[in-house]
């Protein structure tokens, strides 16, 4: 957990530095993406090196690795050089240093900083968590997983002021389009899971998408719509999801109690093929 790579050095994180002039934390201009390792192993990496590549094409910053393996092998060296077995990746890729100016610089040459981090607790989750909605105050490509996160922020503080875990996001069409560290899924009817499209109003999560998968692997039937919040009263179940926390059912969304206060069937299997999913991923990394 101490050692971390910065721009072609692996190093103590006391030791590590970044300019004052760096565009990532004079502009945000950058772009970030959070990955689970277990056992020492990185899960959905080509999933996550996708996403990666789309968000540093939408923001015209080149990839500043000689090709994909290299970075796959920066973060083993780096999982290696660490005692953690299991957590989670945090990798940001800016656009530079340059002086101040709102222009590219000339001549980009990216700073690059991969730190791990440990799992938070999870245990209490699986017990569902309660949530409150707040206005969706972001911009237009929420699908860029960007570090301009200043709405996000704040939306977690204020799920965290009311004592609870997170704050869903309500755009102007009164639809709920995620979390502000997650993506959100409601069960409508037994067999039924709803959850905003993936486009530019909300981040398409790599948990997100497994999910799906899994669920429709598992008979289940998906509509990719955005979800009203005056239908509230008529769901069964929700739940979220992302990579640091994996499925957590919700069981309370403002007011409204949801399956009883206790986490609903649905959300539990989806947790458990969620799971195992993650553990078949690391067997068949070893094999
Ligand atoms: N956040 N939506 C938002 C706004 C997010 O920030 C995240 C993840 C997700 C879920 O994406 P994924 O399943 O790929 O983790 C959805 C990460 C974990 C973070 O910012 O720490």
């Amino acid at each position: 957990m101490n050692i971390c790579y910065v721009n072609g050095k692996y190093l103590p994180k006391k030791n590590s530095k970044i300019s004052i002039e760096d565009r990532g934390l004079n502009f945000s201009d950058s772009v970030y993406e959070v990955i689970a390792f277990k056992s020492k192993k990185i899960l959905n990496y080509n999933k996550h090196l996708k996403r990666l590549k789309r968000s540093l094409n939408s923001l015209k910053i080149k990839f500043p690795f000689s090709n994909v393996k290299t970075l796959e092998l920066i973060i083993t060296n780096l999982i290696n050089f660490n005692t953690l077995y299991d957590g989670f990746i945090y990798l940001q890729i800016t656009r530079g240093t340059s002086e101040r100016n709102h222009l590219f610089p000339k001549h980009q040459k990216p700073n690059i900083i991969i730190v791990l981090y440990n799992f938070r607790s999870t245990d209490h989750f699986a017990n569902g968590v309660k949530v409150i909605t707040i206005p969706d105050m972001r911009w237009k490509r929420c699908d860029i997983k960007t570090t301009s996160l200043l709405a996000n922020v704040l939306g977690k503080q204020t799920a965290q002021d009311k004592g609870v875990y997170e704050s869903l996001q309500i755009n102007n069409s009164n639809d709920i389009t995620e979390g502000t560290t997650s993506n959100v899924f409601f069960v409508v009817e037994d067999n039924l899971i709803q959850t905003y499209p993936s486009n530019n109003n909300i981040l398409g999560g790599v948990t997100r998408d497994i999910v799906l998968d899994l669920a429709k692997k598992n008979n289940f039937k998906i509509l990719e719509k955005p979800f009203n919040i005056k239908n509230l009263k008529y769901i069964k179940e929700a739940f979220l999801t992302s990579t640091t926390v994996g499925v957590v059912p919700i069981i309370q969304i403002d007011k409204t109690v949801i399956s009883h206060s206790k986490p609903g069937k649905v959300s539990k299997k989806m947790m458990t093929l969620f799971n195992s999913n993650s553990k078949k991923q690391i067997n068949t990394i070893n094999e």
